[in-house]
């Protein structure tokens, strides 16, 4: 493996699992890499189909004898070359990230991997388990705490500007699975509603895990218990297409939490509020770049990006001047610069700078999963007041 000297020359060297032609999020992963040229694309098993994968690594330029025919293949063929991966993207859906995770980590490689960080709640106990065992990093893709004005609005709740937090909405609308397109070829919404490939949540596992995190990375309030009603719209659907918890929160706190795919006339509509005893503050994802607060008997005030005074968490996440809108490529890069700075600063054993503190890794994606089990729970229970086994 690379010493710290030669790893101070050099991009750290990323390999991706999943992400092929017409994948989603795999693209995302691949222009969020590029943006501070901490990472470089060298080796991959793109697609569930070898040849499909293979002529996608050709596609983009990934050398031959570093396409694999899959993830294992993957695992043998990097473990001994000396310019072997540092870390490996997980781009596949759900089911598949434990078996690859654990596959990567044991052969001492570093992970990033999307959410839900598994598909069963032992699943992501033992990789959190494994992650610490094998003392690798493991990053988890919470795409919204990379954006600055959520740095921003943590730092508000922190310093106490909005008091004692009393209420937070979070809700998460998205319209495209409004109708049975899973039915229809749609490879994306064929996954997402099978529960063997997707786990038990259906939007509650895909986005409501992302307004969960939102929602306890801004206020710091772990959950106490929470009381949930899941809806399958969709004839034939097998898993949730809409989610309503009511979230106690430690400290007395109240919380709401909608996800749904079925919310016609959302596109990503993302959307924080929390409510403290002396100002509240809002943000929503289609328009990232401000953060509205507002002080008891105040006028609202609108935040913008790029400002000089913002807090330092913010700033070092932000990258053109104020006025010049940045957006969700950017959101994603920030966190593999964060990933890229807290690789680095393990390997020589000294603490991250800003940009590499505060990312989500294996504990995250390990409350995503209670929070997804306590759910469904809650649901299958009639609606009892439950609490997730980690918060
Ligand atoms: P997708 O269906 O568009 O793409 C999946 C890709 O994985 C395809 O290229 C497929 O061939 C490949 N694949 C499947 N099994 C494989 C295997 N065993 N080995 C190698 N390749 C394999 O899926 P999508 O929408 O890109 O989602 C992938 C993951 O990303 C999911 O876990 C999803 O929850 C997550 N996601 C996260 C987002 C975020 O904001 N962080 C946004 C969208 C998805």
């Amino acid at each position: 493996m690379s010493g710290a000297d030669d790893l101070a020359r050099r991009r750290l060297r990323l390999g991706m699992v999943g992400g092929g032609e017409g994948a989603y999020i795999g693209g995302i992963h691949r222009f969020a890499t590029r943006l501070d040229n901490a990472f470089e694309l060298v080796a991959g098993a793109f697609d569930v189909r070898a040849e499909r994968g293979h002529a996608f690594a050709e596609s983009i330029f990934v050398a031959r004898d570093r396409s694999y025919d899959d993830f294992t293949a993957m695992v043998e063929g990097e473990k001994n070359r000396p310019d072997r991966i540092d870390a490996v993207a997980i781009c596949t859906p759900n089911h598949t990230h434990f078996p690859i995770a654990k596959a990567f980590l044991e052969a001492g490689f570093d992970v990033i991997c999307e959410k839900p960080m598994t598909t069963t709640l032992d699943d992501a106990i033992a990789l959190h388990e494994l992650a610490k065992a094998t003392n690798r990093f493991v990053g988890v893709t919470y795409t919204y705490c990379g954006y600055p004005m959520i740095h921003q609005a943590q730092a508000m709740v922190a310093r106490g500007d909005l008091g004692a937090i009393r209420v937070v909405q979070v809700e998460y609308p998205l319209e495209w699975m409004a109708s049975a397109i899973e039915a229809q070829g749609n490879a994306q919404a064929a996954w997402r509603t099978d529960p063997k490939l997707s786990g038990r949540g259906g939007s509650v596992g895909d986005i409501g895990t992302h307004a969960y995190h939102l929602a306890g990375f801004v206020t710091g309030l772990k959950a106490q218990s929470l009381c949930a009603d899941l809806a399958t719209f969709v004839p034939g659907r097998l898993l949730d297409d809409n989610a309503h918890v009511m979230i106690r929160y430690e400290g007395g706190a109240r919380g709401l939490l909608w996800s749904s795919q079925v919310a016609i006339g959302c596109s990503n509509g993302l959307r924080l509020r929390v409510f403290g005893e002396k100002g509240s503050l809002s943000w929503w994802q289609e328009e990232p770049n401000t953060l509205s607060y507002t002080r008891l008997s105040g006028a609202p005030e609108i935040i913008k990006r790029g400002r000089e005074d913002l807090d330092p968490s913010a700033k070092v996440r932000t990258r053109t001047p104020p006025g010049h809108p940045e957006g969700y490529i950017a959101a994603f890069a920030n966190l593999y610069a964060g990933f890229a700075e807290a690789i680095r600063a393990r390997r020589e054993t000294r603490a991250p700078s800003e940009i590499g503190m505060n990312v989500p890794t294996s504990a995250d994606g390990l409350k995503g999963v209670a929070f997804v089990d306590a759910v469904v729970d809650s649901h299958e229970a009639k609606g009892c007041w439950l609490t997730p086994r980690f918060v």
